[in-house]
């Protein structure tokens, strides 16, 4: 979404004119019937996903998403990961889940995938494209484990003409992102490079944030802030320097995607 911009500002007599504030305040707290964060699994239904689909969650955390997709289209899913930590969260989860048996999960990165060429026909990266280095050697090694005519499902957030440098090196720096991924020509580049079509963009913004907020399932992220800044040294040393700047970090991330600085997209592409 283009910020509409005004060259005049406001008057005092403009503010305190004849509107009505609390109509004004009752339009905005209307809902816009956001999309939730689970609208990413409507794309695979699109694209017709189902059980013969063999599909690599890359980042999968502890398999979580890899549940839900095996849940809906009755894929196979192997959910790769780089930390033991969070394949060990997800072996107990994936092994008492009545669809656990469609689910492997792999420690691994996205540099260097576990698995055989063309062994996917789908690949599905949500959230963590933003961790890594080198986009064209990711890219190329998911379009290596494609099966010809292949599709990469990949959500992340990227960067707005509004986010301040400042902003972009508190938010990144505490979450280990790598600030070129944020730049959806760059992104796009890539993805051609690593001889992807991309055959859809969805930008959907801030929409899972509103979605979340409004049923109430996110945290007050602000609120968050507020507290990090005045009770900084207590909470550090109660809860540790990394957990405070990611704590932190996260809750950046999330604010300035409601304020339209970082947006998220999903990307549909097509291994030509
Ligand atoms: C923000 S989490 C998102 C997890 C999950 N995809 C989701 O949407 O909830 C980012 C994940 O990316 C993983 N990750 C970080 N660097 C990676 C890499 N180079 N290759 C693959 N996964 C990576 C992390 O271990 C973490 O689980």
């Amino acid at each position: 979404m283009a910020d509409r911009k005004w060259s005049d500002p406001v008057t005092v007599e403009q503010m305190y004119g004849d509107w009505d504030w609390e109509a004004a305040v009752a339009a905005v707290d209307r809902s816009l019937d956001p999309r939730p964060s689970s609208s990413i699994f409507d794309a695979l239904e699109s694209l017709g996903v189902g059980p013969n689909d063999r599909v690599l969650d890359i980042g999968g955390r502890d398999g979580h998403h890899g549940l839900l997709m095996a849940e809906r289209f009755g894929c196979r899913v192997v959910s790769v990961d780089p930390a033991p930590a969070n394949i060990q969260d997800g072996e107990k989860t994936v092994a008492e889940h009545e669809h656990g048996h469609l689910i492997t999960l792999a420690l691994g990165t996205i540099e260097q995938i576990p698995a055989d060429d063309g062994a996917f026909t789908l690949v599905f990266s949500r959230d963590m494209f933003a961790h890594v280095a080198d986009a064209d050697v990711a890219l190329a090694e998911c379009a290596r484990v494609l099966a010809a005519n292949g599709v990469m499902v990949l959500h992340q957030v990227f960067a707005t003409d509004l986010l301040e440098p400042i902003e972009a090196e508190q938010v990144f720096g505490h979450t280990a992102a790598v600030p070129e991924r944020f730049s959806v020509d760059g992104f796009e580049q890539a993805a051609r490079t690593a001889g992807f079509t991309i055959e859809d963009v969805e930008v959907l913004g801030s929409e899972w944030y509103e979605a979340s907020q409004e049923a109430g399932t996110a945290p007050n992220y602000l609120l968050q802030v507020s507290r990090l800044r005045r009770a900084q040294d207590a909470l550090i040393a109660e809860i540790g320097e990394v957990a405070y700047r990611v704590v932190y970090g996260n809750a950046l991330w999330s604010i300035n995607q409601m304020l339209g600085k970082l947006e998220s997209r999903i990307y549909v592409l097509r291994r030509s």
